[in-house]
């Protein structure tokens, strides 16, 4: 019997395609969030799955799944899967790193432009017929050359921010759970520093750290109150690593000049309260998605998915498993 794959959303059919060769598919017409009883009954006869952060999938998901094998998650985050319950049940997980990355970095560094030299609300205010004549005063911004970059989160997304910002001349600071080879710190030019003084010297806060529980809400309101007013923040992470109204408020406030983020705690849903303000650049979680890149993303979770169930020239050996070492063989 051929094994069976779902795929969770529509995906670049011509990459997607390639698991007819060895797989039954059964593919989802529409983009979407599907409810635990959709994926549960999605995953209920097949022998592996290709999915998204659309697709949260925990212990409840798989209980009636007893052919599920190996999920591949198409983003380099994965808080959407409990990898441990997954692992239990002898799940291989994968995800797509390193093929995101540079793209990733690029947006990361122009959301944090744009809030900081408020791109977007410059366009708004044009737009609206506003600009009436030109003035020395009209929506000054701060500075990105110069100034003190700091990364919280200084894996591989972190790192290419911190090569670029080399470019303008920036000071790098970065906090991470472990601190970096010092080959690397000088590769990025990046000081290690603890948490508090890097929300206390950042001039431009970058969020590039993966979203854990005890992650949830780093960044609040105490958080927030260490930081500069003339500080902007930049989430190109996880929504949930943010206290959302504490950085209205703050922002609201004049207490933080200004944020880009692109990434949201109830995303598609938007805080209201962010979406009043205006020192608030706001994407609809876009960072990797350059074409080139969300295919190569594609690409990656359809050679994990195949090799994962034991096919193709990487049989057994998916290229990037996220919990390998830890399922019993
Ligand atoms: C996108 O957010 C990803 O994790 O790849």
């Amino acid at each position: 019997m051929r094994s069976r794959v779902w795929v969770s959303q529509p995906l670049f059919a011509d990459i997607v395609g390639r698991l007819h060769e060895h797989f039954d598919v059964v593919a989802t017409e529409h983009v979407g969030k599907h409810s635990p009883q959709q994926i549960a009954a999605a995953l209920a006869d097949c022998d592996g799955a290709l999915v998204t952060l659309n697709d949260p999938i925990a212990a409840a998901e798989i209980a009636g799944a007893p052919r599920l094998r190996a999920i591949a998650n198409v983003g380099v985050g994965y808080n959407n899967l409990d990898v441990p319950a997954l692992t239990r049940a002898g799940i291989v997980v994968t995800n797509t790193p390193d093929v995101l990355t540079e793209t990733t970095a690029d947006f990361g560094f122009a959301l944090m432009m744009a809030a900081a030299r408020r791109i977007t609300e410059a366009e708004r205010w044009l737009r609206e017929g506003q600009w009436r004549q030109w003035s020395f005063e009209t929506l000054l911004g701060g500075d990105l050359h110069g100034s003190t970059l700091a990364i919280l989160g200084m894996g591989r997304i972190g790192q290419g921010i911190a090569r670029r910002a080399a470019g303008f001349d920036m000071r790098v600071l970065y906090h991470n759970r472990s601190r970096l080879p010092e080959t690397v710190e000088r590769e990025c030019r990046a000081q290690y520093v603890d948490l508090d003084m890097l929300l206390a010297q950042a001039d431009h806060l970058v969020l590039v750290l993966p979203y854990s529980p005890q992650a949830h809400h780093l960044i609040d309101a105490a958080a927030l109150a260490k930081m500069k007013p003339t500080a902007t923040l930049t989430n190109i992470a996880r929504g949930g690593l943010v206290d959302e109204d504490a950085l209205a408020e703050a922002l609201a406030g004049a207490r933080l000049a200004a944020a880009g983020l692109d990434v949201y705690e109830g995303e598609p849903a938007v805080n209201p309260r962010l979406l009043a303000l205006r020192n608030v650049v706001l994407t609809p979680h876009i960072a990797s998605g350059s074409l080139a890149t969300r295919r190569a993303m594609v690409s990656l979770a359809v050679d994990n998915l195949i090799a994962a169930l034991g096919f193709g020239p990487d049989a057994g050996r998916p290229p990037t498993p996220v919990n390998a070492g830890q399922l019993k063989r």
